[in-house]
């Protein structure tokens, strides 16, 4: 993550919209990147997350009121918006931003945002008709104006059944943003190359052989370094995931899509291979497979290439090559043999049989020339902070 985070206060403004519960997500990656939080929750914003669980992931306590008399003794509002070296409010309503865009100062969060010079980022969340009001989009123009950084929020379908511009920029996106506050991040000036998904080799026009990878574990990888500020070009097989904030994708189908499109990418400085490539593929019929009576058809499958051994073996092999290796037996002697035989520097092993496709979380283990490290259960927007935490301090920079 940004070396530009760690040891930072940001105040976290949570509003009261649907998305608030998503404001405890970003409380963890922030002080997973070495950021302390100081929470505020507007009146609203605890109708949707309580004090106690926001206060149980910052690790400090929550302000809600302006007229917390034990809070005031001990640092007043205004003190509280200056002690922080960011302001982020997340999610940011239709009505916070239009009371600070007037200068009110009616509750907490108005009166810390009026009471501030210290830097402002709002992320916005909410129902699209909100987000497209002439009144809405005026705010935001003033709060710009005042020097408020505002995101654009996402698209797609929202909480309330609409579709459209409202819904808030998922978490890796975020946190991109804050790391931007904070400026370049270790990894600027390095290209990486990150594959992710599965790949589908056809069988004829309408079957394919597949596997269960979701791309979620290489789409985190994508983002977080891009965050950590490198040039990010994802490879991706077929998922429907949206592209992280700041990465460039190519879309592609099969194992030698995916390798014509890495090689192209080259040269770069990282390579970090996650996706989970077809092994073989199938000498594809031109037309739909019938079945004609005589029993189901014979499949001749070819082998793919191996696109992160061919990666780790050319001329142009990018300074740091990661690998990752899904097993279901022998986790640390397969993935301790893959390293060598693809040519990889690191190979993230983790075993496949515990259920890791499609869910958020996983277990791995880093194996290194130096031997392997358990990183123990945990989110794959973990293992990606951590990866990048990892990848930042290879290239000398702080974690
Ligand atoms: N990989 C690749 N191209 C392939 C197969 C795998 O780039 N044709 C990469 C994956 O992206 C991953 C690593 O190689 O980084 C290991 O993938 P894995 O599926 O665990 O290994 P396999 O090579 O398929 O080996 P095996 O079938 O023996 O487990």
């Amino acid at each position: 993550m940004p070396a530009g985070m760690q040891g930072k206060t940001i105040l976290l403004i949570v509003a009261g919209g649907i998305a608030a519960f998503k404001a405890l997500e970003l409380v963890r990656e922030l002080r997973r990147a070495g950021a302390r939080v100081l929470p505020v929750l507007s009146e609203n914003g605890a109708r949707f997350v309580t004090p106690l669980a926001l206060s149980a992931l910052a690790g400090e306590t929550v302000r809600t009121s302006l007229w917390d008399l034990e809070d005031e003794a001990l640092m007043g509002h205004i003190q509280l918006s200056r002690a922080a070296d960011l302001i982020v409010v997340c999610p940011a309503t239709a009505d916070l931003m239009a009371r600070a865009a007037a200068g009110r100062a009616d509750d907490l969060a108005a009166t810390l945002l009026l009471a501030t010079d210290t830097p402002v980022l709002m992320v916005p969340a909410m129902n699209v008709r909100m987000w497209l009001h002439p009144a809405t989009q005026r705010n935001i123009e003033r709060l710009r104006g005042d020097g408020v950084t505002v995101l654009e929020p996402d698209d797609g379908e929202m909480a309330c059944g609409e579709f459209g511009p409202g819904r808030l920029p998922d978490i890796p996106a975020i946190m991109a943003a804050i790391a931007a506050q904070f400026g370049p991040g270790p990894l600027a000036g390095l290209h990486a190359l990150v594959t992710a998904g599965p790949t589908h080799e056809p069988i004829d026009p309408v079957r394919f052989i597949g596997n269960h990878s979701s791309g979620k574990q290489g789409f985190a990888i994508a983002g977080a370094l891009a965050a950590a500020g490198a040039r990010v070009t994802l490879v991706a097989g077929p998922v429907q995931l949206p592209t992280p904030a700041g990465v460039r994708r190519v879309d592609v189908m099969t194992a030698h899509q995916m390798q014509a499109a890495c090689q192209a990418a080259l040269p770069a400085d990282i390579a970090v291979m996650v996706a989970a490539v077809a092994d073989w593929r199938a000498e594809t019929a031109p037309a739909k497979l019938k079945k004609d009576g005589s029993g189901p058809p014979a499949l001749v499958l070819r082998e793919n290439p191996d696109i992160l051994a061919g990666i780790g073996h050319d001329a142009r092999r990018p300074a740091l090559v990661v690998g990752f290796a899904a097993e279901t037996g022998d986790l640390l002697a397969h993935a301790a043999a893959k390293r060598v035989r693809k040519g990889a520097d690191w190979i993230v092993a983790n075993d496949v049989s515990e259920g890791v496709f499609g869910s958020d979380h996983t277990h791995v283990q880093l194996v290194t020339a130096a031997g392997a490290e358990d990183w123990g259960p945990c989110p794959k927007q973990a293992v990606a902070t951590r990866l990048v935490a990892r990848i930042a301090s290879h290239f000398g920079a702080a974690p």
